[in-house]
């Protein structure tokens, strides 16, 4: 997919969306062959790539570093960009500059966390011809809020809140919306009432599509193991093994050989 167009055309023949986020080259090269529909220059790129422990270290020469990394890779799919924290609530020069930044560096779109008083700047920047995907749920730049990354939406108050936010991103222009760890009933709801396509992730599997961080998908970390993450590879222990056999080649003078040599 290339345009933020198709999102919805795929919900409008019932067809489910792929994304995964990307942060580099070489991991945005391959999932530019693979049949994945859309990349995301997630926020989390500050947890994954940099090792801190959420996303509020993200800035936005971090996330235009990466936008630009995985744009050069990156030929045939649809980039979106995360805002990082606060970007939208240090007045609307410094959003707008923000926007600027992360689109030059090659996003296509952006995703803003969070409903409420954003509703207001997402329609400015929906205005200004940006496509926004809303997100909603768990919105890690909340977590401190939220107490931890936890399921949402859980009680019937928050569940209609949700829907609410939902509605309203969509009557704000959003071309779709994360739905982010709340139950399935729940996201199931949204989705319906929808025209947008909603883009799951640890919501179950009614959402229009699924997201899920690259390296997690890839089994990168051996210890991150919730619920509705499925591992498609043992990133870790792969790599593990492949560096222990270089580290044995080298040491037993098993590398290089008579044909890797000149
Ligand atoms: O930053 C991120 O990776 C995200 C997705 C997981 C939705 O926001």
């Amino acid at each position: 997919m290339k345009t933020v167009n198709e999102f919805k055309k795929l919900k409008s023949q019932s067809k489910k969306i792929s994304m995964v986020t990307c942060y580099d080259y070489w991991s945005a090269k391959i999932i530019d062959e693979s049949d994945i529909d859309a990349v995301l220059v997630g926020d989390s790129a500050a947890m994954v790539m940099h090792g801190f422990e959420t996303t509020i270290n993200a800035e936005i020469e971090m996330m235009c570093y990466h936008t630009a990394a995985v744009k050069r890779g990156l030929k045939n799919k649809l980039l979106i960009s995360d805002l990082p924290f606060l970007s939208n609530r240090k007045g609307i020069s410094f959003l707008m500059e923000s926007i600027d930044k992360l689109m030059k560096a090659g996003a296509q779109a952006v995703k803003i966390e969070g409903a409420d008083d954003n509703l207001e700047l997402i329609q400015y920047v929906i205005n200004s011809g940006i496509p926004v995907m809303g997100h909603i749920g768990l919105t890690p730049q909340f977590v401190h809020q939220f107490g931890g990354y936890k399921l949402q939406g859980k009680d019937e108050k928050a569940a209609e809140k949700f829907l609410d936010d939902a509605k309203k991103l969509e009557d704000a222009g959003c071309f779709a919306i994360v739905l982010e760890m709340m139950p399935s009933e729940l996201s199931a709801k949204i989705t319906k009432e929808l025209s947008i396509p909603t883009i799951g992730i640890g919501a179950g599997p009614f959402t229009d599509g699924q997201i899920l961080v690259l390296q997690d998908l890839l089994g990168m970390s051996k210890d991150f193991q919730p619920k509705f993450l499925r591992k498609y590879l043992n990133g870790f222990e792969l790599i593990l093994n492949s560096l222990n056999k270089f580290n044995d080649d080298v040491k037993n003078q098993n590398y290089p050989n008579k044909e890797e040599s000149y």
